[in-house]
């Protein structure tokens, strides 16, 4: 299997990247700067469950993105020492994003809970700057070759 992703794979990729990550940006957004009226006051905006619902979805199909670069993608690059650095980088935040993102779904234990949050959402904002460099200094090292 070649280190180049298809056409379709990377479509996959950047689609369910950009979706993950507007819609926990964008929930964060409304979350601590929005309320709307309500029946006894400010309420908070009706929108952010349905982006949490979006985030929860696409988080898993991340998962499937991420299952499906590592047997010829990761693999290959590793073997051939392409692009390892900033790929680690990118594996490792996965990883935290992953275990962190779970454990914001299933525990709520409260101090423990707001600096899982803080950890999730300060990497996820760094998640695109992060993949355009690995992408980008991906495809340099293949030119020079
Ligand atoms: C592999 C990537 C990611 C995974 C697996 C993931 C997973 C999750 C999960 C499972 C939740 C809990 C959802 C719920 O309570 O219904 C969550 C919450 C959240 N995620 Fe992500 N996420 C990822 C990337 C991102 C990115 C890129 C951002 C960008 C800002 C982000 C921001 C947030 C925010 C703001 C929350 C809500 C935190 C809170 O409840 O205080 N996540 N994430
Ligand atoms: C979270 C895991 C990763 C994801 C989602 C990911 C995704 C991508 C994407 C979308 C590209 C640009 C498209 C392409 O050139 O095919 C790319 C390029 C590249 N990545 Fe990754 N990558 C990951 C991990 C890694 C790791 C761990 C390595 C190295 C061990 C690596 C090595 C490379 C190389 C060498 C390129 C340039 C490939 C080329 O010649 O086109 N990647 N990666």
């Amino acid at each position: 299997m070649p280190i180049k992703l298809g056409r379709y794979h990377q479509w996959f990729l950047y689609v369910v990247g950009v979706i993950l990550t507007l819609s926990g940006a964008v929930w964060l957004y409304l979350h601590y700067f929005v309320r709307v009226e309500g029946e006894f006051g400010p309420i908070h905006h009706p929108s952010e469950h349905l982006l949490l619902t979006v985030h929860g979805i696409t988080a898993a199909l991340m998962m499937v993105g991420l299952g499906s670069v590592l047997p010829g993608h990761v693999s290959r690059a590793w073997s051939m020492r392409r692009n390892v650095k900033t790929g680690i980088f990118m594996l490792t935040m996965m990883v935290i994003l992953s275990l962190s993102g779970y454990f914001l779904y299933y525990l709520g234990a409260k101090g423990l809970r707001d600096i899982t949050a803080i950890v999730h959402w300060a990497i996820g904002l760094a998640l695109p700057l992060l993949a355009w460099l690995h992408v980008h200094r991906g495809i340099k090292t293949r030119m020079r070759k």
